[in-house]
C-alpha cells in the first residue's frame, strides 16, 4: 500500500476536488437527447480549464476522457455520437484527473429524467455499498473486512457483485497496488496501513454477476442484460478515519 506525505496529500486533495467538480458538472449535463460524446467533450474541456489532465485519455489506448456506461453497461463505455441518452436510462460516468502529478478517480451513476423505482434502488444501494465498505476500512485491519462488507450489503439487497473488476491503490499513478475487491472474506487482503490512498469502486449488477467484454475491447456489459451501477471515490486512510477526497 502506498504511503503519501502531507505535502503529497495537498496535491491529492486538489486532484480529488477537480474530479468531484467535473463529475458534478457532468451531472448537470445529463438529460434526454445529449450524446455520450458531447458529455466527453464538455468534461474534457472542464478538466483542462481546471488546470488538470484527463487521466483516462490515452491510458492503455483508451480513446476518451471519461467512461460513459448506460443501463446494462457495467463500466468503460466509450463515449459515442451514436449513444443518445433517453428518459429512463441510467448512466455511470467514471472520470479521472492528474493534477501536478497526482491522481483523482471517481464515478457516479445518474438517472436520465424519470427512472423506474427499481433502477433508483440499484443506484442507491450501489452508493451505500461504498459507505458500508468504508465503515469497515481501518488502519491495522485486513482490507478484506471492507470488501466483505460491500459484498454482504449488495447481496443482502438481492444484487450481485462483479468479480473481474476491482478498485485499486492510487497516487502518482492511477492504478497502484493493492487490488481492492468488492467481495471476499474478512481474512483476505493486506493489512490496511496509515496514509494509503485507495480508489474504492463497487460495481453492482441488478441480476447475475457475469459480464461480457465488448468487441471494442473496453465496454463491459452484463450477460443477462439487466442494469448495473457504479460508484467510486478516492479515499485517504488515516488513523482518525477515512478522508474522502472526491466528495
Ligand atoms: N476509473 C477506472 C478505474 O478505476 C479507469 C478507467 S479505464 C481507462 O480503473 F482506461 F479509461 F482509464
Ligand atoms: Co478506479
Amino acid at each position: 500500500m502506498n504511503n503519501l506525505t502531507p505535502a503529497e496529500m495537498v496535491l491529492m486533495r486538489k486532484a480529488g476536488q477537480i474530479t468531484r467538480d467535473a463529475l458534478n458538472y457532468c451531472e448537470t449535463l445529463v438529460k434526454p437527447g445529449i450524446s455520450t460524446k458531447e458529455l466527453d467533450n464538455l468534461a474534457k474541456k472542464f478538466i483542462i480549464e481546471s488546470g488538470a489532465i484527463p487521466s483516462f485519455l490515452g491510458y492503455e489506448g483508451y480513446p476518451a476522457s471519461i467512461c460513459t456506461s448506460v443501463n446494462d453497461m457495467v463500466v468503460h463505455g466509450i463515449p459515442s455520437e451514436d449513444v443518445i441518452l433517453k428518459e429512463g436510462d441510467i448512466i455511470s460516468i467514471d472520470l479521472g484527473v492528474i493534477y501536478k502529478g497526482y491522481n483523482g478517480d471517481a464515478a457516479r451513476t445518474f438517472p436520465v429524467g424519470k427512472i423506474s423505482a427499481e433502477k433508483q434502488r440499484l443506484i442507491d444501494v450501489t452508493k451505500q455499498c461504498f459507505f458500508e465498505g468504508i465503515k469497515n476500512l481501518k488502519v491495522g485491519h485486513r482490507l478484506g473486512e471492507m470488501s466483505h462488507a460491500i459484498q454482504v450489503y449488495a447481496e443482502s439487497n438481492g444484487y450481485s457483485v462483479v468479480r473481474e473488476l476491482v478498485g485499486h491503490g492510487i497516487g502518482k499513478k492511477m492504478h497502484e497496488p493493492p487490488e481492492v475487491p468488492n467481495y471476499g472474506k474478512v481474512t483476505d487482503g493486506p493489512l490496511v496501513t496509515e496514509n494509503a490512498c485507495l480508489a474504492i469502486e463497487p460495481m453492482i449488477n441488478m441480476g447475475r454477476k457475469e459480464i461480457w467484454l465488448l468487441e471494442d475491447g473496453w465496454g463491459v456489459i452484463t450477460r443477462d442484460g439487466k442494469p448495473s451501477a457504479h460508484y467510486e471515490n478516492t479515499v485517504h486512510v488515516t488513523k482518525d478515519g477515512i478522508e474522502i477526497l472526491t466528495l
